[in-house]
């Protein structure tokens, strides 16, 4: 029992940990980089919930509490994805993306714990340098830790290595304890900063093994073969959510997506297991887009060139973040062969015929067919009719005809 519990908790963290390097992808976006500049876009979440683990343990957090706290860490700043509409250099996103980010994680598990974690993860003892002026006894310990971790992240270059830094971030919290850093968690850090493998963790491509290494005594994780419901259907649907908030234009086009190839699938007589997975798919088809700059998805005018090659990438970031997370291998390519045509003329990986199977196919039709019936910065949307009507037309060299005889029986 106790051994299948360290594996759901393994596996619970690397999908968290896989999501928060999208979120990280999402955060070089032209517009936030002016804003906030440092750390943003450098595995900013992952290092850290690493800081926020070792915090935690030396603070004799429980088993339990430790999986939260490196949760917290690695989705403190998911607010900020929810704010992209708003955003113009608006540095009132410090409050903004607290609160966001707070309703954001209320649904994953232990949602209260994180919630509260992130609501206030940029307070400080003096009122002066925070964003909400909470009290200390409103600031839960994991906030208190969270700061820390996310004022030490911010202030590490990312050109020198990081135990040269030492003695200057040693010096730099010894000056603002009671300031910006509560004294008991500037202990803890004071503590942990003795290790050497501390400062040459952080630095370390794996840190995600070493991170399960520490908590669950295991670096490699059981392959996975299902699906399992619960958590994941949660985080796929926030997910969706924050890549569509992304564009003005793609309101709801994961989530269509999603319904739409759910009612193919049904229409092909799929089981229900496998119709479930086609549809969490869906919902993360475009996650590479959330490293594509807004300004071109909202561009109004055609793209150039180089804009294309970079439009292009995000099936290729689909396909490295869905493995990442652990998915099934089919549901990774069902999401991430979006835009491969039959006839080898598709991208990233320029797949032919037989290589795209049959959920593939779905998800291409389905998504072409979503994309024509919304609106896009260079046109109208189509009516669904005028949409496979057009479909029909590119059948045989792109998509195949079978298929779009049944998004008209099932889609219209
Ligand atoms: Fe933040
Ligand atoms: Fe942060
Ligand atoms: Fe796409």
């Amino acid at each position: 029992m106790e051994e299948q519990e360290l594996s759901e908790d393994a596996f619970y963290i690397r999908r968290m940990w896989s999501f928060s390097q999208a979120l990280d992808l999402g955060l070089v976006d032209d517009e936030v980089e002016k804003g906030l500049q440092v750390a943003l876009g450098q595995r900013h979440g992952e290092r850290v919930a690493y800081i926020a683990m070792r915090l935690g343990r030396c603070l004799g957090f429980s088993k339990k509490d430790l999986v939260n706290v490196t949760v917290a860490g690695l989705l403190h700043d998911i607010g900020i994805l929810g704010c992209f509409r708003e955003y113009h250099g608006d540095l009132r996103i410090m409050k903004k993306h607290c609160l966001e980010g707070a309703l954001v994680v209320r649904r994953f598990p232990s949602g209260a714990f994180l919630a509260s974690a992130i609501k206030y993860h940029h307070e400080t003892p003096d009122p002066a340098y925070s964003v909400l002026r909470a009290s200390y006894e409103e600031v839960p310990l994991t906030a208190r830790i969270l700061s820390l971790a996310d004022h030490v992240d911010v202030r590490l270059q990312r050109r020198r290595q990081s135990r040269h830094e030492r003695d200057e971030i040693l010096k730099w919290i010894d000056e603002e304890t009671g300031t910006l850093f509560y004294p008991e968690v500037a202990a803890a850090f004071t503590n942990v900063a003795q290790k050497e493998a501390f400062w040459l963790d952080i630095e370390q491509a794996q840190l995600l093994q070493i991170a399960l290494g520490l908590l669950c005594g295991q670096w490699h994780l059981p392959a996975t073969r299902e699906l399992e419901f619960g958590f994941t259907d949660d985080l796929a649907a926030t997910f969706a959510d924050l890549i569509d908030q992304k564009s003005r234009f793609t309101a709801r086009h994961s989530r269509s997506v999603a319904e739409k190839v759910e009612r193919m699938a049904k229409g092909l007589g799929w089981e229900e297991n496998r119709v479930h997975e086609i549809y969490v798919s869906g919902l993360l088809h475009d996650l590479g887009k959330l490293s594509i700059p807004k300004k071109i998805l909202d561009k109004s005018g055609p793209l150039d060139p180089s804009e294309i090659d970079i439009i292009r990438t995000h099936p290729y970031y689909t396909h490295c973040l869905l493995t990442e997370a652990g998915f099934p291998t089919r549901m990774v390519e069902w999401a991430a062969h979006h835009h491969e045509r039959l006839d080898g003329k598709g991208y990233p990986f320029a797949l032919v015929g037989k290589e795209i199977d049959e959920g593939a196919r779905l998800m291409t039709i389905v998504d072409i067919f979503a994309a024509l019936t919304e609106d896009r910065p260079y046109r109208l949307a189509m009516t669904p009719g005028e949409a496979l009507g057009m479909m029909q037309q590119s059948t045989g060299t792109a998509v195949d005809v079978s298929l779009v005889d049944l998004a008209k029986r099932v889609l219209l």
